[in-house]
Protein backbone atom coordinates (compact mmCIF):
# COMPACT_ATOMS: atom_id res chain seq x y z
CA UNK A 1 0.00 0.00 0.00
CA UNK A 2 1.17 3.78 -0.77
CA UNK A 3 -0.20 6.55 1.37
CA UNK A 4 0.49 9.79 -0.44
CA UNK A 5 0.07 12.22 2.24
CA UNK A 6 -0.33 15.87 1.94
CA UNK A 7 0.98 17.69 5.44
CA UNK A 8 -1.11 21.12 4.71
CA UNK A 9 0.38 24.28 4.05
CA UNK A 10 2.09 25.43 6.76
CA UNK A 11 3.02 22.95 9.96
CA UNK A 12 1.65 19.61 11.48
CA UNK A 13 -1.13 21.04 12.67
CA UNK A 14 -2.58 21.19 9.33
CA UNK A 15 -2.48 17.32 8.74
CA UNK A 16 -6.32 15.68 8.74
CA UNK A 17 -7.12 12.87 11.15
CA UNK A 18 -7.09 10.68 8.55
CA UNK A 19 -3.69 11.44 7.16
CA UNK A 20 -2.37 10.70 11.33
CA UNK A 21 -4.86 7.36 11.83
CA UNK A 22 -2.84 6.21 8.56
CA UNK A 23 0.66 7.34 9.39
CA UNK A 24 0.14 4.94 12.59
CA UNK A 25 -0.44 2.06 10.64
CA UNK A 26 2.48 2.48 7.71
CA UNK A 27 5.60 0.34 8.19
CA UNK A 28 7.58 2.97 7.21
CA UNK A 29 7.05 6.98 6.55
CA UNK A 30 8.59 9.05 3.86
CA UNK A 31 8.81 12.81 3.52
CA UNK A 32 9.90 15.04 0.73
CA UNK A 33 10.63 19.01 1.63
CA UNK A 34 11.68 20.31 -1.71
CA UNK A 35 8.52 20.94 -3.43
CA UNK A 36 7.89 24.11 -0.85
CA UNK A 37 9.27 25.39 2.06
CA UNK A 38 7.23 23.66 5.17
CA UNK A 39 7.29 25.47 8.29
CA UNK A 40 6.14 22.32 10.28
CA UNK A 41 8.26 19.99 13.09
CA UNK A 42 8.48 16.53 11.65
CA UNK A 43 9.58 15.32 14.83
CA UNK A 44 5.95 16.31 16.55
CA UNK A 45 4.36 14.05 13.89
CA UNK A 46 6.89 11.55 15.10
CA UNK A 47 5.20 11.91 18.56
CA UNK A 48 1.74 11.62 17.10
CA UNK A 49 2.18 8.64 15.82
CA UNK A 50 5.01 6.50 17.22
CA UNK A 51 6.91 5.87 13.69
CA UNK A 52 10.24 7.53 12.50
CA UNK A 53 10.13 9.56 9.78
CA UNK A 54 12.89 9.75 6.81
CA UNK A 55 13.77 12.77 4.35
CA UNK A 56 14.11 11.68 0.76
CA UNK A 57 16.01 13.68 -1.67
CA UNK A 58 14.78 14.19 -4.76
CA UNK A 59 15.93 11.67 -6.87
CA UNK A 60 14.55 9.12 -4.49
CA UNK A 61 11.36 9.85 -4.87
CA UNK A 62 11.44 9.97 -8.23
CA UNK A 63 12.96 6.37 -8.63
CA UNK A 64 11.67 3.22 -8.00
CA UNK A 65 12.52 3.31 -4.83
CA UNK A 66 8.93 3.53 -3.16
CA UNK A 67 6.52 1.87 -5.53
CA UNK A 68 8.79 -0.47 -5.04
CA UNK A 69 8.82 -0.96 -1.32
CA UNK A 70 5.02 -0.65 -1.18
CA UNK A 71 4.34 -4.03 -2.89
CA UNK A 72 5.45 -5.78 0.25
CA UNK A 73 4.76 -2.68 2.93
CA UNK A 74 2.71 -0.13 3.85
CA UNK A 75 4.96 3.02 2.68
CA UNK A 76 3.32 6.99 3.53
CA UNK A 77 5.21 9.97 1.62
CA UNK A 78 4.82 13.24 3.07
CA UNK A 79 4.45 15.97 0.91
CA UNK A 80 4.18 19.75 1.55
CA UNK A 81 0.49 21.04 0.73
CA UNK A 82 -1.10 18.80 -1.06
CA UNK A 83 0.46 15.85 -2.36
CA UNK A 84 -0.84 16.16 -5.76
CA UNK A 85 -0.13 19.98 -6.39
CA UNK A 86 3.26 18.78 -7.75
CA UNK A 87 4.20 18.08 -10.97
CA UNK A 88 5.85 15.04 -10.59
CA UNK A 89 4.15 13.15 -7.60
CA UNK A 90 1.08 11.54 -9.82
CA UNK A 91 3.73 9.97 -11.47
CA UNK A 92 4.03 8.26 -8.29
CA UNK A 93 0.47 6.84 -8.30
CA UNK A 94 1.23 5.53 -11.59
CA UNK A 95 3.98 3.72 -11.30
CA UNK A 96 2.21 1.85 -8.03
CA UNK A 97 -0.70 0.77 -10.36
CA UNK A 98 1.39 -0.60 -12.74
CA UNK A 99 2.98 -3.10 -9.82
CA UNK A 100 -0.59 -3.28 -8.73
CA UNK A 101 0.11 -1.45 -5.51
CA UNK A 102 -2.88 0.28 -3.69
CA UNK A 103 -2.75 3.44 -3.52
CA UNK A 104 -4.55 6.16 -1.41
CA UNK A 105 -4.22 10.13 -1.40
CA UNK A 106 -4.90 11.84 1.34
CA UNK A 107 -5.54 15.90 0.53
CA UNK A 108 -4.65 18.43 2.58
CA UNK A 109 -4.81 22.29 2.37
CA UNK A 110 -2.40 23.65 -0.58
CA UNK A 111 -1.34 26.91 -1.89
CA UNK A 112 -3.56 26.36 -5.05
CA UNK A 113 -7.09 26.75 -2.49
CA UNK A 114 -5.01 29.45 0.42
CA UNK A 115 -4.88 31.76 -2.65
CA UNK A 116 -8.48 32.56 -2.47
CA UNK A 117 -7.61 34.58 0.59
CA UNK A 118 -6.15 37.18 -0.81
CA UNK A 119 -10.03 37.66 -2.55
CA UNK A 120 -9.22 36.84 -5.92
CA UNK A 121 -11.89 34.30 -7.83
CA UNK A 122 -10.55 31.37 -7.52
CA UNK A 123 -12.28 30.67 -10.79
CA UNK A 124 -10.51 33.25 -12.74
CA UNK A 125 -6.72 32.08 -12.79
CA UNK A 126 -5.39 30.92 -15.80
CA UNK A 127 -1.93 28.84 -16.17
CA UNK A 128 0.11 28.60 -13.08
CA UNK A 129 3.63 29.75 -13.52
CA UNK A 130 7.43 29.69 -11.29
CA UNK A 131 9.90 31.71 -11.37
CA UNK A 132 13.54 30.20 -11.08
CA UNK A 133 16.51 31.72 -10.02
CA UNK A 134 17.94 32.33 -13.61
CA UNK A 135 22.14 30.01 -13.78
CA UNK A 136 24.30 30.46 -16.60
CA UNK A 137 22.80 29.55 -19.92
CA UNK A 138 19.18 29.53 -17.68
CA UNK A 139 17.17 32.65 -17.75
CA UNK A 140 13.68 31.44 -18.75
CA UNK A 141 11.50 34.50 -19.76
CA UNK A 142 8.48 31.84 -20.00
CA UNK A 143 6.80 33.03 -17.17
CA UNK A 144 6.69 36.69 -18.51
CA UNK A 145 4.69 35.18 -21.65
CA UNK A 146 2.26 33.23 -19.25
CA UNK A 147 0.91 36.24 -17.59
CA UNK A 148 0.81 37.92 -20.74
CA UNK A 149 -1.41 35.16 -22.63
CA UNK A 150 -3.68 35.26 -18.99
CA UNK A 151 -4.00 38.60 -18.96
CA UNK A 152 -5.25 38.61 -23.05
CA UNK A 153 -8.13 36.39 -22.10
CA UNK A 154 -8.92 37.79 -18.82
CA UNK A 155 -7.38 35.48 -16.15
CA UNK A 156 -4.87 36.05 -13.11
CA UNK A 157 -1.82 34.69 -12.65
CA UNK A 158 -0.62 32.77 -9.69
CA UNK A 159 3.08 33.08 -9.87
CA UNK A 160 5.18 30.87 -7.32
CA UNK A 161 8.79 31.07 -5.92
CA UNK A 162 11.84 29.00 -6.36
CA UNK A 163 11.86 27.04 -3.14
CA UNK A 164 16.32 27.27 -3.70
CA UNK A 165 18.05 29.10 -0.74
CA UNK A 166 14.93 29.11 1.90
CA UNK A 167 12.61 30.26 -0.95
CA UNK A 168 13.17 32.97 -3.59
CA UNK A 169 11.94 36.35 -2.05
CA UNK A 170 8.91 38.29 -3.37
CA UNK A 171 11.43 41.10 -3.59
CA UNK A 172 13.80 39.24 -5.95
CA UNK A 173 11.17 37.92 -8.08
CA UNK A 174 9.80 40.93 -8.61
CA UNK A 175 12.99 42.39 -10.00
CA UNK A 176 13.36 39.47 -11.99
CA UNK A 177 9.65 40.11 -13.40
CA UNK A 178 10.28 43.91 -13.59
CA UNK A 179 13.68 42.96 -16.26
CA UNK A 180 11.15 40.45 -18.11
CA UNK A 181 8.61 43.38 -18.24
CA UNK A 182 8.72 44.78 -21.71
CA UNK A 183 4.96 46.25 -21.33
CA UNK A 184 5.51 47.39 -18.14
CA UNK A 185 2.54 45.97 -16.59
CA UNK A 186 4.37 46.14 -12.97
CA UNK A 187 4.84 50.00 -13.81
CA UNK A 188 0.95 50.44 -14.76
CA UNK A 189 -0.83 47.73 -12.77
CA UNK A 190 -1.59 47.03 -8.98
CA UNK A 191 -0.55 43.45 -8.27
CA UNK A 192 -0.95 41.65 -5.33
CA UNK A 193 1.85 39.69 -2.90
CA UNK A 194 1.28 36.95 -0.04
CA UNK A 195 3.93 35.43 2.54
CA UNK A 196 3.48 32.73 5.09
CA UNK A 197 -0.33 32.62 3.88
CA UNK A 198 -2.10 29.91 6.45
CA UNK A 199 0.18 30.84 9.59
CA UNK A 200 -1.12 33.24 11.93
CA UNK A 201 1.60 35.82 10.68
CA UNK A 202 0.44 35.76 7.41
CA UNK A 203 0.94 39.00 4.97
CA UNK A 204 -1.33 40.11 1.92
CA UNK A 205 -0.49 43.29 0.05
CA UNK A 206 -1.83 44.82 -3.05
CA UNK A 207 -0.27 47.83 -4.71
CA UNK A 208 2.61 48.55 -7.11
CA UNK A 209 5.64 46.24 -7.58
CA UNK A 210 8.08 49.00 -6.58
CA UNK A 211 6.23 49.16 -3.17
CA UNK A 212 5.82 45.12 -2.13
CA UNK A 213 9.55 44.42 -2.11
CA UNK A 214 8.99 42.11 0.48
CA UNK A 215 12.28 39.72 1.90
CA UNK A 216 9.75 37.27 2.31
CA UNK A 217 9.40 34.18 0.07
CA UNK A 218 5.83 33.75 -0.79
CA UNK A 219 3.64 34.32 -3.95
CA UNK A 220 2.76 36.55 -6.50
CA UNK A 221 -1.03 37.43 -8.39
CA UNK A 222 -0.57 39.17 -11.37
CA UNK A 223 -4.17 40.28 -11.83
CA UNK A 224 -6.42 40.51 -15.31
CA UNK A 225 -9.50 43.12 -15.10
CA UNK A 226 -11.08 42.33 -11.08
CA UNK A 227 -14.73 42.64 -10.53
CA UNK A 228 -16.42 44.34 -8.35
CA UNK A 229 -16.11 42.02 -5.63
CA UNK A 230 -12.30 41.30 -6.06
CA UNK A 231 -12.40 45.31 -6.19
CA UNK A 232 -13.73 45.20 -2.81
CA UNK A 233 -11.16 42.60 -1.41
CA UNK A 234 -8.22 44.20 -2.49
CA UNK A 235 -9.53 47.45 -0.33
CA UNK A 236 -8.34 45.64 2.46
CA UNK A 237 -5.11 44.70 1.30
CA UNK A 238 -3.95 48.84 0.68
C1 LIG B 1 5.38 23.95 -5.61
S1 LIG B 1 4.49 25.07 -4.63
C2 LIG B 1 3.75 24.18 -3.32
C3 LIG B 1 3.10 22.93 -3.66
C4 LIG B 1 2.44 22.26 -2.49
N1 LIG B 1 2.31 20.85 -2.81
C5 LIG B 1 1.05 22.84 -2.21
O1 LIG B 1 0.06 22.16 -2.49
O2 LIG B 1 0.95 23.96 -1.64
C6 LIG B 1 5.71 25.90 -3.71
C7 LIG B 1 5.54 27.38 -3.78
O3 LIG B 1 4.25 27.75 -3.28
C8 LIG B 1 4.32 28.97 -2.59
N2 LIG B 1 3.94 28.71 -1.19
C9 LIG B 1 3.87 27.51 -0.57
N3 LIG B 1 3.44 27.66 0.70
C10 LIG B 1 3.22 28.98 0.88
C11 LIG B 1 2.75 29.77 1.97
N4 LIG B 1 2.40 29.22 3.13
N5 LIG B 1 2.63 31.12 1.79
C12 LIG B 1 2.94 31.69 0.60
N6 LIG B 1 3.39 30.98 -0.46
C13 LIG B 1 3.53 29.66 -0.33
C14 LIG B 1 5.76 29.48 -2.71
O4 LIG B 1 5.87 30.27 -3.87
C15 LIG B 1 6.50 28.16 -2.89
O5 LIG B 1 7.75 28.36 -3.48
Amino acid sequence: MLYLIGLGIWDETDLTLRAIEALKTCDKIYCELYTANWKGSLKAIEKITGKKIQILEREIVESDLIPAEARKKRIALLVPGDPLVATTHFQLVQDAKKKRVKTTIIHSSSIYTVVAETGFSIYKFGRTTTLAYPEKGYDPQSPYEIILLNRKIGLHTLVLLDTKNNGMTISEALELLEKMDKEEILAKTKIAVAANMGSGRQTIRYGYAKDLKIKDTGIIIIPSILNYNEEEAMKLWQ
